[in-house]
């Protein structure tokens, strides 16, 4: 008698795709951060120096600013900028409720009154909104350039006038450009930070100001250093927020490359929006980014926006891959900020944006056949049928 076995074939690998992966883009500076850290290891000057100043050249040149000032994250640089700008305790400023909390928190830390503002149907702050909210004492407002999209910054610059500062939040955006202005050189100031994450991202925390006011450089230089630009030498109370040279190292080393891992995000983006109105042209249950005319959007997170959005993300979950939700609550409705009274209603788009938000998977070096595993899941997410989407060469 002969035995029949029943073997189940295994199963295929389940692609998996992660929300960022960082080691491309490492392993193609690794060999000249290792050099350039050698270097710095031998001469012991890790805080400021020489590095650190050939940085904030190349990332001044870069941005369109006459200065960049390096410190120690994106937060400080926000808070630092105000400051070296003139936000003092009681100004008022302007800040889009769609944004992560440290563009809130500077503002806070300031001891200067926030005023959250609505954006618009792109996640960007709304010129019309910002205009109903000017007062007397309206001292800035803060255009964040969400997503790797900049905010309308000469229409902004047209409605607070040239008596209100405006200020960029440009940590998600490096290489960005609008209304003939590169992201960083629009605004009177400017913070940015590199974040791992971030299109331009350090090995650990780094941020910097970018300004062409000389005054304004000035000030912030002696704010990142306890108050002063010389060895004790304290003008006024500042912080310790210098950036690393081991920092300014890493971000030289990737500033010439962002040009093109931005390229590489613009044509996932480009591959997103082909594979999605393929898949959803009949569902209108999905709404995908888009890039605004004049703008160069710098994909710095590819959000869509889905209305059962719990059930979608547990879904994308299940197939793998990972994303994210940027943010789930405006700042106006943070724990952080309940203190200050507002309430739900203040920013209606940007209260509904927060509910349907989600981020996919977004970094240079993406395949074609992660993208698609994306689209397909999401698909089957959001109509129940698990049609493949076409593949886009
Ligand atoms: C829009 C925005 N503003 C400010 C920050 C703060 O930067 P950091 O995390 O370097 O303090 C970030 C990044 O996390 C950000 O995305």
């Amino acid at each position: 008698m002969t035995e029949t076995v029943i073997t189940t074939p295994p199963a295929p690998p389940r692609l998996q795709v992660p929300f960022l992966d960082l080691g491309l883009q490492t392993a193609e500076v690794e060999h000249e951060v290792r050099e350039r850290w050698n270097r710095i290891l031998r001469t012991s000057g890790f805080v400021l120096g020489p590095d650190v100043d050939q940085f904030e050249r190349e990332l001044a040149a870069y941005s369109g600013a006459r200065h960049a000032v390096g410190v120690g994250n994106g937060t400080d640089a926000l808070e630092i900028g105000l400051r070296a700008a003139g936000i003092v305790p009681g100004d008022e400023v302007i800040v889009p409720a769609n944004t992560f909390f440290a563009t809130a928190e500077a503002v806070l830390r300031c001891g200067a009154t926030l005023v959250p503002a609505d954006v618009d149907d792109d996640f960007l702050l709304d010129p019309q909104d910002v205009a109903e909210r000017l007062t007397a004492r309206t001292r800035a407002v803060v255009a964040v350039h969400l997503y790797g999209q900049m905010a309308p910054v000469a229409r902004l610059r047209q409605v607070v006038g040239p008596d209100v500062l405006l200020v960029e939040d440009a940590a998600q955006s490096q290489g960005a450009s609008r209304d003939g202005f590169r992201s960083g050189g629009a605004g009177d100031v400017a913070a940015t930070s590199f974040y791992p994450g971030k299109n331009l991202g350090a090995f650990g925390d780094a941020g910097a100001v970018l300004t062409s006011a000389d005054d304004v450089a000035h000030r912030a230089r002696r704010l990142r250093n306890h108050g002063g630009v010389d060895r004790y030498e304290h003008l006024e109370v500042g912080a310790n927020s210098r950036l690393d040279a081991l920092q300014a190292a890493v971000l030289s080393a990737k500033l010439i490359r962002l040009d093109a891992w931005n390229a590489q995000r613009s044509a996932a983006a480009a591959r997103y929006g082909a594979l999605l109105a393929d898949a959803f042209g009949d569902v209108p249950e999905l709404v995908a980014p888009r890039e605004l005319p004049g703008a160069g959007h710098v994909w710095h997170l590819y959000v869509v926006r889905t209305p059962d959005r719990a059930a979608v993300s547990a879904a994308l979950g299940a197939a793998g891959i990972g994303h994210g939700i940027h943010y789930p609550a405006p700042v106006h409705l943070l724990p952080a900020t309940a203190h200050l009274g507002f309430r739900p209603g203040l920013a209606p788009r940007a209260e509904a944006h927060a509910d349907r938000i989600l981020s996919l998977p977004m970094f240079p070096g993406i395949t074609a056949a992660q993208q698609e595993h994306v689209v397909s899941s999401l698909h089957a997410a959001v109509t129940g049928r698990g049609t493949p989407p076409t593949v886009i060469p």
